[in-house]
This record gives structure tokens, C-alpha cells and sequence, in this order.
């Protein structure tokens, strides 16, 4: 790849910009002053400095975060914060994938990934992947055996969708674990809405084998395709 366009890519600046720095004596590759735009690296094995430091850079880069309530999960936004303000270098150089939105109100556990593949893995509806959600209602749960046979929702379309929850675990008179393999917009405030109920507070805490354990509210780490699916 072109040291200019791997700069650029990695937000040092617009490739005129990254030119500049390079004309400037600032990049080096392997410890070797790079004197032109067309040098050509290899991301995975060369060492790019920048004034010094070293470029952090993966091929693939996935990130569990635990989203707070009020951060939209989008990539940028002109009124809300996004999750992606939550992340610091070197991470924030990266371009992202949110792989399974949280409604603006939810918290827990989101994925972000560079890989395209991977997303489309988590999303696509035929993969059924299991997320769970932490779900504490307005009302006395009475009966939810109907989430479980299948109620009819509108999906983002405003089309009915029969939607299915594969377990519940009641931990309260008021609380308690969803495990749906969907993914339809605000599909478990619209499930318990259809059997008379409200959602007070949604926080997803496991999505296939990752949890969120005790990662904190606002930060977030890696983690590979292996924590996720077997
Ligand atoms: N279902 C919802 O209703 N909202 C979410 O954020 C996630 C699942």
C-alpha cells in the first residue's frame, strides 16, 4: 500500500497533508527516511513512524463497548453524541461497523468492527445469532409465555413481523433476561408494548458468546472472532 494513502486512511491528514509531512522529513519506514508519496509499505509488517511514533495498525480490529443510554449508535451525528466519540486513540483513527444498533435509550453491549465480513456475520438475520437483553418493565410481568409462541410486531417498514423470543429468565416481578436471535427495530420494546408492558430500561449484555461481564460503562476492548462464535 502507499505510505500517503495508509497516512491518510489512518487520519494523519488529507493525502496533501501527509505529503507535506513526508517532504518534511517527519515519516520513516523500518528507521529509513521516506523521501516520496509513492513508497510502498506493507501495514502488517513494516514500522511506520510519524515525529517518532510509531503507527499502531491491524488489518482487523473488533471492539466490544459498552455503550452508555444517550449515545446514538451512528458514526457521526449534528445533535446527539455517537459511540464512536467514545473511542481514544488509536482506536478513533480506525473506520468502524456498528454491527447490531442499540436504540438511542439502551445501554450494554455494542460491537464495532473494520470488518466487513464480520458484521454482516452478526447481522445477517439467517446467521440467528443469540443476543441477550436485561429488561426491566414498567408493569408486573404476568405473562409472557406469548413472547415465547410468537407475537406479531411492526418492524422498522411498519410491516407485521412475527417476532419470537427464544428464553426468558424472570428475575423479578419486574425484571428480567430476553434471548432473541432478531434484530427488527426496537423489537423488545415493541414486544413487551404488544403484551401491554413497557420497557423502562434495555441493556443487551451478550451478544453469541460475548458478554459484557464487568467491562465499564463508556469504555470498551477488543476481542477476536473466537469470543464470539465457536
Ligand atoms: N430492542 C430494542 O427495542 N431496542 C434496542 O436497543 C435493542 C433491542
Amino acid at each position: 500500500m502507499r505510505i500517503d494513502k495508509y497516512l491518510s486512511n489512518l487520519k494523519y491528514g488529507s493525502r496533501t497533508e501527509v505529503k507535506l509531512l513526508i517532504k518534511s522529513g517527519f515519516i520513516t519506514v523500518n528507521d529509513e527516511l521516506v523521501k516520496t508519496d509513492k513508497f510502498n509499505i506493507d501495514p502488517n509488517n513494516d514500522i511506520v513512524k510519524v515525529k517518532d511514533e510509531i503507527v499502531f495498525y491491524k488489518e482487523t480490529i473488533n471492539l466490544i463497548v459498552n455503550k452508555p443510554r444517550g449515545y446514538l449508535s451512528a458514526n457521526s451525528d449534528n445533535f446527539h453524541k455517537t459511540v464512536i466519540e467514545l473511542l481514544k486513540e488509536p482506536y478513533s483513527r480506525f473506520d468502524f461497523k456498528i454491527a447490531g444498533r442499540l436504540d438511542l435509550d439502551s445501554s450494554g453491549l455494542l460491537i464495532l468492527t473494520t470488518s466487513g465480513l464480520l458484521a454482516h456475520e452478526i447481522t445477517n438475520p439467517n446467521k440467528k445469532v443469540n443476543k441477550v437483553y436485561h429488561v426491566i418493565l414498567k408493569n408486573d410481568i404476568e405473562s409472557y409465555q406469548q413472547l415465547l409462541d410468537g407475537i406479531i410486531i411492526k418492524d422498522g417498514k411498519n410491516n407485521d413481523y412475527l417476532a419470537k423470543a427464544n428464553k426468558i429468565d424472570i428475575i423479578g416481578s419486574k425484571e428480567l433476561e430476553i434471548t432473541i436471535d432478531e434484530g427488527k427495530f426496537h423489537q423488545v420494546r415493541r414486544m413487551f408494548q404488544a403484551i401491554n408492558n413497557e420497557v423502562l430500561e434495555l441493556k443487551r449484555i451478550k451478544v453469541g458468546k460475548l458478554s459484557l461481564n464487568d467491562l465499564k460503562e463508556g469504555t470498551y476492548q477488543e476481542f477476536e472472532r473466537s469470543d464470539l462464535f465457536d
